[in-house]
């Protein structure tokens, strides 16, 4: 299997100087970004002045046994890696660390010229022993380390390298020491009591301490047992601010339930909660003090979300909300096209960027984009220590703690609520709605996290529901406007993590074509929660029953449908504006998609050919 430049690629970093048993924490660490995907895995550890390494294709379990046959390293500073092959198959040989003798790195991300830089150091009497781009830099190190001296070895290689990248590195004359650079891909450098780790992300070292920094673009880190440093490219000293987080072990773990998945979906009641009640002052939403001011709201004439995945399905209800409450113009753009299609977007324009992770390529690069042509940019994000959380000029901070699963879950929600909130308050700014009905949409609101408990209380109708699909090769979800924002959605989620075909379509587009597909028996899951669409898309169902279709229908309790047209429903409890239903509708799609998924005996967490988040195009 040859994967190319271009694919999903988020591999796991670790790295360890301190007084414990430097395999265990890297192992511990590795453990931790599992969720990230990846197919081998290994570590490097300082042995007696020697870097020993280990490193297989694979999951850690193969790592753990080998561990176990060849001895675990004994040492106190280390480096290890969790590989997404994209230059050469998952091998033992293409796994990291990779090594030439005096350098040994990990590295995260795609190094672009790396075919240039392999034939001028094949050139130097250099020879390659994976078919990595990975390996090219460990061997440009090895060259730029003439004088022996790492930080020049290091801020010459940079400068070489094309790309992105995230780099853990040994020198062998420098045992105890350990080097790290970084441009495009994450790096987080953890500061315990006399030990310091770095992690691709906070929760491979959380459990040994809370306090963090961010490594970023273009800075290099040293750490040995004497501390910390860090260098800028031309290697002056920088301070850098230390963080604490704000999570804590238990988020990130599973705390009893079988999958991550399950338990953020059980989260999303507190947690759109708590984004609530971080937005809302006096019973209204309120985001002066990121920026957004009612001034700066009356000036926008257009609103574009740019986003990818999950994320962009959040931009399309909010989408939905904006126009709807605020009678303002939004478009919703896939990050990875707005970013080349020249988009007509300018200083009265409102960007707004979606992103879980905060670190996707293309939804950055959309952002950039629209910084460099002077539009307003506002960032919602959920880590808050990322990349486009830093670079927009307003950000809203979303409170669903650590997100483990691939499929993206609370995330969704938390992303949901704030932009309702901001739809809300954009009505009130441009004087579309008044004070009351500002406040009465805010309250409305308050009732999601009730109405997401009563799904999640009824989860053994969605299991049933998924028992119906578990064996289907290909099915259809569809609904009109705010259900067709969810139908999007919940095929996505459902694709993901089940490999099952599905669709999503806007009720009343299947018949220009696709419902040439509708035959006997072909589930179409219609969410059909929106009353001032109820009927038309009823008569939708109507049209694909007639045709075999068996119709599951998620609707409001209480909706009624002629005998025969449904059959099987799920019922969503809630009390609420229809505009808002989305919240604890699309929780029983999640529960849907992931019971489908069990049932089909897949590991939801980590679904195949994909990572959790996209830090290369
Ligand atoms: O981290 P981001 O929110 O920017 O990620 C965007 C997408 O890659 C992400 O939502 C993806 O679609 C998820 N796997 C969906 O569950």
């Amino acid at each position: 299997m040859i994967f190319l430049k271009g694919d999903k690629i988020m591999c796991g970093i670790v790295g360890y100087i301190g007084r414990r048993d430097c395999s265990d924490v890297l192992m511990d660490g590795l453990e931790k970004l599992e969720y990230r995907g990846y197919d081998s895995a290994g570590i490097a550890v300082f042995e007696n002045g020697e870097i020993k390494t280990v490193k297989t294709r694979g999951k850690l379990k193969a790592m753990t046994e080998k561990l176990a046959r060849d001895g675990k390293p004994q040492g106190f500073c280390g480096i290890g890696h969790t590989r997404w092959a994209t230059h050469g198959e998952p091998s033992d040989v293409n796994s990291h660390p990779h090594s030439n003798g005096r350098v040994t790195i990990v590295h995260n991300g795609i190094i672009e010229n790396y075919a240039q830089l392999k034939e001028f150091l094949t050139e130097k009497g250099y020879e390659f022993k994976s078919q990595t781009d990975s390996e090219v830099v460990a061997c440009l190190l090895d060259y730029y380390y003439a004088e022996r001296n790492p930080l020049r070895a290091i801020m010459e290689t940079v400068r070489e390298l094309h790309g992105s990248f995230a780099l853990g590195i040994l020198f062998k004359d420098f045992p105890e020491r350990v080097y790290a650079v970084r441009k495009g891909s994450p790096l987080i450098v953890g500061v315990g009591d006399n030990e310091y780790f770095i992690a691709s992300d906070i929760p491979a070292f959380l459990k040994y301490t809370k306090k963090y920094i961010i490594l970023d673009d273009d800075e290099i880190l040293c750490m040995d047992t004497n501390g910390i440093e860090f260098f800028d490219v031309h290697g002056i000293t920088i301070k850098k601010e230390i963080q604490t987080a704000e999570w804590d072990v238990e988020q990130a773990q599973k705390c009893g339930y079988p999958h991550y998945m399950l338990k953020e979906i059980h989260e999303q009641p507190t947690v759109v909660r708590k984004t609530l009640d971080m937005l809302v002052k006096d019973g209204v939403p309120v985001f002066d003090e990121i920026g957004l001011t009612d001034k700066m709201l009356r000036g926008v004439s257009r609103v574009f979300v740019v986003a990818c995945g999950t994320a962009m399905h959040a931009g399309i209800i909010a989408r939905y909300a904006i126009e709807k409450l605020a009678r303002v113009p939004v478009t919703v753009e896939v990050a990875s096209e707005f970013r080349y299609m020249e988009p007509i977007v300018g200083e009265n324009d409102l960007v707004i960027v979606v992103s879980q992770s905060g670190e996707t390529a293309d939804t950055k690069a959309g952002l950039e984009l629209a910084k460099s042509r002077g539009a307003k940019t506002l960032a919602i994000v959920n880590v808050k220590y990322s990349a486009i959380a830093r670079e927009a000029d307003m950000c809203i901070h979303t409170p669903a703690g650590p997100e483990i699963a691939v499929a993206s879950t609370k995330a969704y929600s938390v992303q949901v609520a704030a932009l309702y909130l901001i739809a809300f308050r954009f009505a009130f700014a441009r004087g579309i709605i008044l004070e009351d009905e500002l406040k009465r949409l805010t309250e409305q609101l308050y009732r999601s996290p009730e109405a997401i408990e009563n799904v999640l209380k009824n989860k053994d109708e969605c299991q049933f529901i998924a028992s119906q699909l578990v064996n289907v090769e290909t099915l259809f979800f569809i609904g009109r406007g705010f259900d067709y924002a969810l139908s999007l959605e919940a095929s996505l989620k459902l694709k993901e993590i089940t490999y099952i075909h599905s669709e999503a379509y806007a009720a009343g587009e299947l018949k220009h074509g696709t419902i040439s597909l509708i035959e006997d028996n072909v589930p179409v899951i219609t969410v059909a929660t929106q009353q001032n669409v109820l009927p038309k898309t009823i008569s939708n169902m109507e049209e694909v029953k007639a045709r075999g279709a068996k119709i599951i229908a998620i609707c409001r309790k209480g909706t009624e449908f002629a005998e025969d047209t449904v059959d099987l429903r799920l019922d969503i409890d809630a009390d609420m504006d229809d505009i808002l239903v989305p919240l604890p509708t699309v929780c029983a799609l999640q529960l849907i998609a992931y019971y489908t998924s069990v049932l089909r005996g897949i590991d939801p967490d980590k679904p195949r050919n994909l990572a959790k988040s996209v830090t290369t195009e």
